[in-house]
């Protein structure tokens, strides 16, 4: 029986958010561009024009790093205990739950994705990251270390470590989950007592911009976070390359990865990156068919692949290949591609009209390499950028579609039998994200975690995050981890202090 579609209109609240002049943050107030610019960000399930917004260039960010600096080195930030800190935070953490509803409807808009995911998981999990954050505010410690120094027999010495917060914090995020993003950045910098310059994407600055008003909100000092929409190359790139800042954090493309890295040298800034990834998904001849089925299409097509750790190489022992990539493209085809306000939708559009022919242009070159698809392979309708839920099989290991990222719902398909070929195949690969493991052997599931060259290991599972669990990359996937205790350590420095007894 057909379900009728409910199409849910963007509340007032929304309407009213989002047909708002659109100003840059900085120093605690709402300004316009130094140039007077705009830029647009459209809606990409209509390709229409949604807002325009301030576009921030060189000259702000100046503006906001003076403001970061001023609120780090003099401010009254630095002077407030780890527990006002802290509860400031998990302030901002109950407003984003307060206004969640306007906050998912505003993601949806602006970057497409179906309002129950929105709902359900971008605007709950960056309360949440919140919240730990804040808990870790009153808990950063150093050590007491008791030393020995051979060269001064006899004396006595008290000897222990601080970690302080690293300063002026840049922050480039991406806009696959905008507001996601924007907590992963801001939580551990907020905690360690850091100051921040946050660029986010230029397809997707509206969520950002709300949570800016929350920010304000929650009473953090002026120029504690200042909010700088602009393009990458502008804006992104004078944040990276900033004297002032102390350190740079950014997601994104491994491409930019590397220019932020170059732009960083300048001034020896800290990098941290959380990068592109390719990664492998392993099911073994001995699983739950229906769990790894559901498991394999939803490691792809969540948040229409547009996810870093999207499971797009899936490898499937030869025995079951055909029962799981057929079972794979049977729920592809299931999935309701529309409007992510239609509450029948499972996939909304890609992003933009770049990610959509970037996307398309990865199909054709894996067709014309001898691929071929079992569900999708295609554009879905002629407005907005959506792209129908693909399996690619008759893949093989050197064609584009396998080596390269393609951050769309696209999963290429390839059996093994040799387990010990296998895990060579699955670690081939300039990425090292993350990796899926389908089977109900326990000790090779814990064998093969353990040879994955990945950040994030899934067992039985996939896309399983929480503001606990570290996440991050080896090798061109990124440096350093997000979340859980190990994304402190990004921003702050350890201090040794000595003193003669
Ligand atoms: P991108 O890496 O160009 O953009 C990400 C962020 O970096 C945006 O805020 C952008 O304004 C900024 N940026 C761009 N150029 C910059 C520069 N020279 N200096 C400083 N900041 C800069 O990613 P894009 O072009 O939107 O997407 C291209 C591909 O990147 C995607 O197809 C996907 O493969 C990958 N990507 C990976 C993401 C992840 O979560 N790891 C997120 C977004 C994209
Ligand atoms: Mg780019």
């Amino acid at each position: 029986m057909a379900t009728a579609l409910k199409i849910v209109p963007p509340g007032n609240t929304v309407s009213n958010f989002v047909s708002r002049t659109h100003k840059l943050f900085i120093n605690g107030k709402w300004v316009e561009a130094a140039s007077g610019r705009t830029f647009a960000t459209y809606n990409p399930a209509t390709g229409e024009v949604l807002a325009q917004v301030a576009e921030g260039d060189r000259a702000d960010i100046d503006l906001a790093v003076k403001a970061a600096r001023a609120a780090f080195d003099t401010g009254p930030w630095r002077k407030l205990s780890p527990s006002e800190r802290g509860r400031m935070i998990w302030k901002l953490a109950d407003l984003i739950e307060e206004n969640l509803e306007e906050l998912a409807e505003i993601e949806t808009l602006d970057n497409g994705k179906p309002l129950k995911i929105a709902r359900a998981a971008d605007v709950p999990l960056a309360a949440d990251l919140f919240r730990y954050m804040a808990g870790w505010a009153t808990k950063i410690e150093g050590n007491t270390i008791p030393i020995s120094v051979p060269y001064t027999p006899g004396a006595q010495y008290l000897a222990y470590t601080l970690r302080e917060p690293v300063g002026v914090a840049g922050q480039i995020i991406p806009w696959n989950f905008p507001l996601l993003m924007a907590a992963w950045k801001l939580g551990p910098a907020l905690a360690t007592g850091c100051t921040v310059v946050l660029k986010p994407a230029e397809q997707t600055p509206l969520s950002v911009l709300r949570l800016g008003e929350l920010i304000q909100e929650a009473g953090f000092p002026d120029g504690v976070v200042n909010i700088v929409p602009g393009y990458g190359e502008t804006a992104g790139a004078a944040l990276a390359a900033h004297p002032k800042v102390d350190k740079i954090a950014f997601t994104g493309s491994t491409e930019v990865g590397k220019l932020i890295l170059q732009a960083a040298a300048g001034n020896l800034k800290k990098v941290s990156l959380e990068l592109g990834g390719k990664s492998p998904n392993v099911v073994f001849a001995d699983v739950d068919l229906d769990a790894a089925i559901a498991g394999a299409a939803s490691a792809i097509f969540f948040n229409q692949g547009q996810c870093c750790c999207a499971g797009s190489r899936l490898y499937v022992e030869k025995s079951i290949f055909d029962k799981v990539v057929d079972g794979v493209a049977a729920q592809a085809k299931k999935i309701n591609v529309g409007s992510g306000f239609e509450s029948s939708t499972d996939m909304g559009p890609l992003v933009s009209e770049e990610q959509l022919n970037r996307v398309c242009g990865y199909l054709e070159s894996g067709f014309s390499e001898g691929a071929t698809a079992l569900s999708g392979g295609s554009r879905h309708g002629d407005k907005g950028y959506f792209v129908k839920p693909t399996v690619l099989v008759n893949t093989n290991e050197s064609m584009k579609v396998v080596q390269e990222e393609i951050f769309g719902p696209v999963v290429t398909a390839m059996p093994f039998s040799d387990p010990e070929e296998l895990i060579t195949q699955a670690n081939d690969s300039i990425y090292g994200l993350a990796a899926g493991i389908w089977t109900r052997d326990i000790k090779k599931a814990h064998r093969l975690a353990a040879q994955m060259r990945a950040g994030t290991v899934w067992i039985n599972c996939y896309n399983i995050f929480d503001a606990a669990l570290p996440f991050g990359g080896y090798k061109q996937s990124g440096w350093g981890r997000e979340m859980g205790k190990d994304a402190l350590e990004m921003y702050t420095e350890v201090k040794a202090v000595c003193s003669a007894l």
